[in-house]
């Protein structure tokens, strides 16, 4: 079945029990024991509970893997991924990387004797002389945010293979609706299904999948001690968005690839990035891994003047942290994501104070690049208030 299919029909779709055409929410804690030599599969639902099972073994289908986990956030799917390493391991880790998995390596894992090295993942010579006898795995984001660098996964996991350490891969800009990183050699993904997956800014939700059984089996365990587990109306909501994933994303992508095109014609505009575009140092290598370029891109205005102006006036796309979700999201890195980095540091990563981060949503591709266009020309004839004011 194709990935459209596989999204509606692929075990889950149908509860067991009664036949309905939703997986019902299970909202329960614990459960009835008939007999208490021979428990049934379910007893306490921080170890299991039907309704995050038919969400875990979705993703597990989607992304090609063994088993998959359904964690409170995407940081909790990433913390609890950490935690397969213990005092003396180290990890080789994107230097472009979303902050809060920044400030878990930098902040909480060094505290447990859990050492990382980042380096620039898209070279991948960089990646092998990263690589000490102590290292367990590498731990990767591409294309990465927010100024779309794009990495090597299949030379990251061959690299990874030689020297029997694992490959991790966040791969919540790409979903398994473009990327899949366990069929590239990963050993396991890993999703803030906040984003695309869940796809209606409505629920905060992470995702594990791997494809080796050992790892599965520490992961349950692990996510059943730590306690890391999805609530049962998340792990529904986050069912409920994942199955329009490929209808959101074509039609995403499809808007962002006429926008990031539109942006470069806009004065004003410095530069685009996106991967979607021919010259993108990794528009080859992505169209090489993955089946699309994703909905989100990046530009820079060469001014926080010029960001001031354009958030101030621009109509339609949320200004907000986060992505992937039907509304269209605009963000300013230099004081969201990155805002936390040392200025020259954030600057070398090309996140500068001029850049700004469009996550494309499902409005028409021509009203959001006409709403970009006036906001960054300074043409607005009216305020953000006036305008939905006039329109209720
Ligand atoms: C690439 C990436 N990974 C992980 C996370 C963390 O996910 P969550 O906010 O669901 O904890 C984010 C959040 O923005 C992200 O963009």
């Amino acid at each position: 079945m194709k990935f459209g299919t596989k999204l509606l029909h692929n075990g889950n779709e149908i509860d067991p029990i009664t036949g309905a055409a939703s997986i019902p929410l299970y909202q329960a804690s614990t459960f009835h024991q008939t007999d208490i030599d021979h428990p049934g599969e379910f007893d306490y639902a921080r170890s299991g509970n039907p309704t995050r099972k038919a969400l875990e073994q979705t993703i597990a289908e989607l992304e090609g893997g063994v088993a998959g986990f359904a964690c409170a956030s995407g940081m909790a799917a990433i913390s609890t991924a950490f935690l397969l390493f213990s005092a003396g391991d180290h990890l080789v880790v994107s230097n472009d990387l979303y902050g809060g998995t920044f400030r878990v390596l930098t902040q909480v894992l060094p505290r447990l004797g859990i050492e990382a090295t980042f380096v620039d993942t898209t070279d991948l010579t960089k990646v092998e002389e990263a690589i000490q006898a102590n290292t367990k795995a590498l731990y990767i984001e591409t294309p990465s945010n927010p100024t779309l660098k794009v990495t090597d996964l299949r030379g990251v996991a061959r690299i990874a293979r030689d020297h029997s350490v694992i490959t991790m891969v966040d791969n919540t800009f790409m979903t398994p609706c473009f990327q899949r990183p366990l069929d590239l050699g990963a050993d396991l993904v890993i999703h803030s299904a906040t984003k695309f997956i869940s796809g209606h800014s409505d629920v905060v939700s992470g995702l594990l999948v791997t494809q080796d059984r050992e790892i599965a089996t520490r992961l349950s365990g692990l996510q059943n001690a730590l306690g890391s587990i999805l609530g049962v109306q998340d792990s529904w909501l986050t069912m409920r968005g994942l199955k329009t994933l490929k209808a959101r994303m074509d039609a995403s992508t499809a808007s962002a690839a006429k926008i990031a095109e539109g942006l470069k014609r806009i004065s004003g505009v410095e530069r685009v990035f996106y991967t979607g575009l021919a010259e993108h140092p990794g528009h080859a290598l992505q169209a090489s891994q993955a089946s699309g370029h994703g909905a989100v891109l990046s530009f820079d205005l060469g001014s926080s003047e010029r960001v001031r102006r354009v958030l101030s006036q621009v109509h339609l796309p949320i200004v907000a942290v986060s992505l992937g979700s039907v509304e269209s999201i605009l963000s300013y890195p230099a004081k969201m994501s990155h805002a936390a980095m040392p200025v020259e540091e954030r600057v070398a990563r090309g996140v500068t104070d001029g850049l700004l981060r469009l996550s494309v949503g499902l409005e028409d591709a021509d009203d959001l690049l006409d709403d970009l266009e006036r906001s960054i020309e300074g043409r607005r004839l009216y305020s953000v208030g006036e305008w939905r004011a006039s329109i209720v």
